[in-house]
Formats: C-alpha cells, sequence, structure tokens
C-alpha cells in the first residue's frame, strides 16, 4: 500500500501555497513516466488510467512522438503564422487526409478550437446561409464539456463551471443530449451550427442512443446547419475508431480536435472542415500566435502517423471490449452502472460506498491513477498503450476497493 511521504507532502504543500486552487488533484508528485506508468517523487509506481483526459492515448513518452519533437526542437520551434515553416504543409494535408477534410486551421488549446468553430460558424451563417447580422445560434447539449472560456461557460449547464463569470456571451440554445427531436425542434432559421460531443466526457463519459449521431447528421443537413462534432476527448483512438463518429458513419461538417493531437508533449488543437466552411476566415479575422507552430506540427504528424497505421485503433477496441466485460461484472456489486465505448469507461460507484474521490484516493494508495467526475463517477481512460496484464491489474485493484466497502458497509 502506498503512503505519502515527507518529499510529496513537501511539494503538495508547496503547490498549493503559490497556485489559484482551481484544481483538486490527487496527493500525488510524478516525477516520470513511461508508457502507462508513472514514477512518483518517492519512487512508487502507478498505473495512469487518466491519460491527461485522453490527450495521453499514444503513453507517455511514446518514442516516435520524443523523436519528433526532439529533431524538431533542433531545428525550429516557433515563426508565428506571419511566416510559413516547412512542417505546416504537411501538418495541414496529413490531417486533413486523416478527417477527409480539404482545410485544417490549427490552435493550441481545445477552448481555442471550439472558440474558433463557433466563430466559423456565425460567419458562415452571415456570409453563407444570408442569416442577418448579430442574430446566428447554435444548438447545445445539457451537460457538455467543451472548455473554460466565458463564451463557452455561458453555455455549461455546469453551475461550478458557469456561476460567477457572467456576463454571458448570448447565441445558444440548450437541448437535452441524446434527443434528436428536440435538436430538430430547436432548430430555427437563424441557426447556424449542432455543436456536441459524441460521447460526453466530463459529464461522467455518456454515450448517447444509438442513431443519435446519424440523425444529427441527417437533421443538419436538412436545415442547412452545420454538425460541429467535438472530439477533443473522443477522438483519435480512444473509441475503438479514429473519431468517435465513425461508431455510427457519421461525418460532422465540422471537427475539432486536441488533446491527443498533441501527444502528451505541446498542446495542439485544431478545425478540419471543407473550404465551403473554412473559407469563410480572411486573413485578420482569426490567428494565434502559437497555433500551428513548427514544434506542434511536428509533434501532431507523428501521431497523425500513428493513427494512419490503424493499430491504436484497433488495440482501444480490443482492450476496451475486456475492459467493458470484465467491469460489467462488477456491476451490482458496489458498482451501479458502467458507460463507455472503447478505451474509456465511466463507472458509477455506489454512492453507499464513498464519494468518487474516496475511491480514487483509494485506488491511488494501491497503485492506480483515475479521476472522479460528478460525485460518484470515476473515469477510467488508461492509455491505449496499456497491456491486457497492466488493464487487468487496474480493474483488480477497483474490484479490490468497492468489494472491502461493501464488506465494510
Ligand atoms: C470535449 C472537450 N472539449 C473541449 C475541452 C477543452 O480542452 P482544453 O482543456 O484543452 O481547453 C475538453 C477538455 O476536457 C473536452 O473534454
Amino acid at each position: 500500500m502506498i503512503q505519502a511521504t515527507t518529499r510529496t507532502s513537501e511539494l503538495l504543500e508547496l503547490s498549493e501555497a503559490r497556485t489559484a486552487h482551481n484544481y483538486h488533484p490527487l496527493p500525488v508528485v510524478i516525477e516520470h513516466a513511461e508508457g502507462a506508468w508513472v514514477t512518483d517523487v518517492d519512487g512508487n509506481r502507478f498505473i495512469d488510467c487518466l491519460s491527461g483526459y485522453s490527450a495521453l492515448n499514444f503513453g507517455h513518452g511514446h518514442p516516435d512522438i520524443i523523436a519528433a519533437a526532439r529533431d524538431q526542437l533542433d531545428r525550429l520551434t516557433l515563426t508565428s503564422r506571419a511566416f510559413v515553416h516547412d512542417q505546416f504543409a504537411a501538418f495541414c494535408a496529413e490531417l486533413g487526409d486523416l478527417t477527409g477534410k480539404e482545410m485544417v486551421l490549427p490552435m493550441n488549446t481545445g477552448a481555442e478550437a471550439v472558440e474558433t468553430a463557433v466563430k466559423v460558424a456565425r460567419k458562415w451563417g452571415y456570409d453563407v446561409k444570408g442569416v442577418p447580422a448579430g442574430q446566428a445560434n447554435i444548438i447545445v447539449a445539457e451537460n457538455n464539456f467543451h472548455g473554460r472560456t466565458t463564451t463557452i461557460v455561458s453555455f455549461s449547464t455546469d453551475s461550478v463551471a458557469r456561476d460567477g463569470f457572467g456576463p454571458y456571451t448570448p447565441g445558444f440554445t440548450i437541448v437535452p443530449y441524446g434527443s434528436a427531436d428536440a435538436i430538430r425542434d430547436a432548430i430555427d432559421a437563424n441557426t447556424v451550427a449542432v455543436l456536441i460531443e459524441p460521447i460526453q466526457g466530463e459529464a461522467g463519459v455518456l454515450v448517447p442512443p444509438d442513431g443519435f449521431l446519424s440523425d444529427v447528421r441527417r437533421i443538419c443537413s436538412e436545415n442547412n446547419v452545420l454538425f460541429i462534432a467535438d472530439e477533443i476527448q473522443s477522438g483519435l483512438g480512444r473509441t475503438g475508431d479514429t473519431f468517435a463518429c465513425d461508431h455510427e458513419g457519421v461525418v460532422p461538417d465540422m471537427y475539432l480536435l486536441g488533446k491527443a493531437l498533441g501527444g502528451g508533449v505541446v498542446p495542439v488543437s485544431a478545425v478540419c472542415a471543407d473550404t465551403n466552411v473554412l473559407g469563410v476566415l480572411q486573413p485578420g479575422t482569426h490567428g494565434s500566435t502559437f497555433g500551428g507552430n513548427p514544434l506542434a506540427c511536428a509533434v501532431a504528424r507523428s501521431v497523425v502517423a500513428l493513427l494512419n497505421t490503424g493499430e491504436f485503433q484497433a488495440r482501444a477496441k480490443q482492450l476496451g471490449a475486456h475492459l467493458h466485460e470484465r467491469l460489467g461484472k462488477l456491476v451490482g456489486q458496489g458498482v451501479v452502472a458502467v458507460r463507455g465505448r472503447g478505451l474509456w469507461a465511466g463507472v458509477d460507484i455506489d454512492p453507499a460506498l464513498g464519494t468518487g474521490r474516496d475511491i480514487c484516493e483509494a485506488l491511488m494508495r494501491r497503485g492506480v491513477l483515475a479521476k472522479d467526475t460528478h460525485g460518484s463517477t470515476i473515469r477510467l481512460a488508461p492509455p491505449i498503450v496499456i497491456t491486457q496484464e497492466d488493464l487487468d491489474h487496474a480493474i483488480d485493484m477497483l474490484a479490490e476497493v468497492v468489494h472491502e466497502r461493501r464488506a465494510k458497509s
């Protein structure tokens, strides 16, 4: 059983003293990592079952990604978009090919990709659809999580994320997640886009009903409305497909990508769409000093190359089936419900056994790092490179924690 030692306690205290308290991390201080494993400052090893909220889909320190970063660090790291660099065209073409889209607009964080999509959809509405100036609206889902900017929290239904940050940006209509009828009813002449997560991660890995994504696609096409899929957490191999939308063979008008696109090395996000959509931007209308920088492009190219092999998607599918089969057996044994797809699960713990945080702390003491969300749910999203043996060990530890707590309750 892992115990916090003086070194860990000291560093935790120091971190708390000099940072804003906008996070409540588990009390572990990580020093290095490899693959699915991290090691703390006291030499304790843990299986990483969060993967930086899916930013580490390919594991810590994937050799191809690190080699691409190292090589680029020695050559060129930043030009700004005022000049063109030699990685840019290849990155846009390769990511464009992966998504099947004609154009790529690189940014840095996920929230910036979402902001970019909101701006592009509005401009498309005015310039192409003919929506009267200032009247565009975008349909979003309850319990969404798209980031933390003032516009994005304006359409959040999570009071912790939203309250106290007004005045809020208007122009968003919120409908229940998973209801195609609600989307159809909410569309009016000024609707420019439907923005949804194909699987809601932060909400607890909520998978919509079968057919929902296809229905959204059809409704958007019928009404000349853009379908924007926020695949920042669900995309790039996590669900067993390149994109979570692939599960229903659905192609949105805009893919929003982030997290794993940066290979766990640098923040890289992107909006991918065809020319009739992204073509509405002209020089000066949008930008970012760091968006599409040489280091980001080189790293993201190595990520795209890994995805082009198909190995990670297949592995997430195969290990995911195993994960869900095993987790399913815990339902009724201290676990109330399990959701998810591929190597991604939301596990609702019986609230009588403790909070999600309690369970995550107990798991941490057994050498497994996971993250709670919304009270009693814990999320499992290990790096796709995890071995089945390590995955089994993590699930064994979860089973042990809930069984022990059941026995005591
Ligand atoms: C679906 C989704 N969209 C957007 C974001 C925001 O990404 P970032 O934290 O990089 O701004 C997140 C982050 O968790 C996310 O899960």
